[in-house]
């Protein structure tokens, strides 16, 4: 039986299994909370944003996933890279990337993280600011270098999605604002070290419309004309940013917002901003960073129930995965979808509060503020698996409340294979100093 949810999951003798491999053995196998990544789905999702954009013009965010096994298969499959740190990039060369196949983002560059991007020869640095425009210019002329580089524009245009991850609002702590984007592209000429090759303007995460892509790139395209005409400087690239949603949400659930059910073909998106800049500018380069889009719904979170209870009029069931495991289900109150890893196949209606388990009374599992629907007489030591859980995950796991941060596997051409190993007590204090006879 195939799981509709999504088409490589499956149920079989009522276990639920992704890719064929079934998650209730998986989960005995290696413990839990378990990542299990497909490396099929990766596959697919970077064959989408690869046709709809040009594999070369694809730089894969990697704050979505970072893991080198993601990122090398992600390398494998033609993709570039984009990294915000000195960390991520560690990483992307870590996975094979070549600096040109890099671009670097972020608000607050150190002055390592410039020295690296100028030595290394990176594709393109987005700069934030005029100010960090000079103190690379510094940097790229202590090395004798020429550092290609773009600033990053807010375009002002909100996308309608989770307020954090609007970033192009002119209120928001990201780039320039339109109308200062003339003055810093003028104080990239006045000078060498740098090369200004293009803009920028990454607008949001999980952006619900395409006509969102359309507004900022007019916007933005209307700016590039500007800065050719009053500078004469000819931009070759235009950077859409990622944004690219992912539908965590199917059937609709009360107090979900609307953008947990977004679905965007990502050709649609690049047909329509092609389009919309070809008419402001003419022809330009088109370039996408899509993070979520590639890992999103690549991935499976396997957890235990560990306690049911009922307590109140509720029925109760305490898991042993919390926020130190999924931080946007706390942090953002993000949606991951939740069924039953042992009877999949059941009917899911039962209404159930699900707890992590932290001493912290948010760490809880609601859908849209209300209980989750799973089988009747749900017990002790069965698995519930979290659905979508491949982007921004692994990257924000933490230690709290004493907790190893779990492993995660990767199927792939039905193979089993670990990429990343479970944390054990000794590295919940492996950084601690302290004098071992006090
Ligand atoms: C500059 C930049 N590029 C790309 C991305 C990736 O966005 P997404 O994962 O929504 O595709 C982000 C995410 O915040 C970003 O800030």
């Amino acid at each position: 039986m195939r799981f509709p949810f999504n088409e490589n999951l499956t149920v079989n003798e009522g276990h639920l299994c992704l890719d064929g491999v079934d998650l209730v053995a998986l989960a005995e196998e290696f413990g839990t909370p378990l990542f299990v990544f497909s490396e099929e789905i990766i596959r697919k999702r970077a064959k989408e944003v690869a046709s709809a954009f040009g594999r070369e013009n694809v730089y894969y965010a990697s704050k979505a996933n970072s893991n080198i096994s993601v990122l090398k298969l992600i390398r494998s499959l033609g993709l570039n890279v984009e990294v915000s740190s000195e960390g991520e990039l560690f990483a992307a060369l870590k996975a094979g990337f070549k600096p040109e196949q890099i671009i670097f983002n972020g608000v607050a560059k150190t002055l390592r993280e410039l020295h690296a991007a100028a030595e290394l020869g990176l594709h393109c640095v987005n700069l934030d600011s005029v100010c960090e425009l000079e103190r690379l210019r510094q940097v790229a002329r202590e090395r004798g270098v020429e550092v290609n580089v773009a600033f990053r524009v807010s375009s002002g245009v909100m996308a309608g999605t989770h307020t954090s991850f609007e970033t192009a609002a002119s209120l928001s702590k990201f780039g320039v604002t339109l109308e200062e984007a003339v003055e810093a592209y003028r104080a990239a000429l006045r000078e060498d070290g740098v090369n200004p090759i293009g803009v920028h303007c990454h607008i949001a995460s999980q952006v619900p419309r395409v006509e969102v892509f359309e507004e900022g790139a007019f916007k933005v395209g209307r700016t590039v004309k500007t800065i050719e005409d009053t500078l004469g400087l000819t931009l070759s690239e235009f950077n859409i940013g990622g944004g690219i949603p992912v539908p965590y949400a199917r059937e609709p659930i009360d107090g979900l917002p609307e953008y947990f059910y977004a679905k965007i073909d990502p050709r649609e998106i690049a047909e329509r901003v092609r389009r919309v800049l070809d008419e402001v500018i003419g022809g330009i380069r088109l370039i996408a960073e899509p993070g979520r889009y590639v890992v999103g719904d690549s991935a499976v979170l396997l957890t235990q129930i560990q306690n049911v209870k009922k307590k109140g009029g509720e029925i109760w069931v305490m898991i042993d995965a919390g926020f130190n495991v999924l931080l946007d289900a706390f942090s953002y109150k993000w949606y991951f979808h939740m069924i039953s890893a042992n009877r999949a196949g059941e009917e899911h209606s039962y209404p159930y509060m699900v707890g992590g388990p932290l001493c912290d009374g948010g760490d809880i599992f609601l859908a849209g503020g209300q209980c989750r629907m799973l089988p009747r007489d749900l017990k002790v030591g069965e698995y519930l698996a979290l659905l979508y859980t491949g982007a921004y995950t692994l990257e924000q796991m933490s230690q709290f409340n004493g907790r190893p941060r779990p492993a995660a596997v990767m199927i792939s051409n039905g193979k089993v294979k670990q990429i990343r190993t479970r944390e054990t007590l000794e590295d919940l204090i492996r950084n601690d100093r302290y004098e071992e006879n006090q």
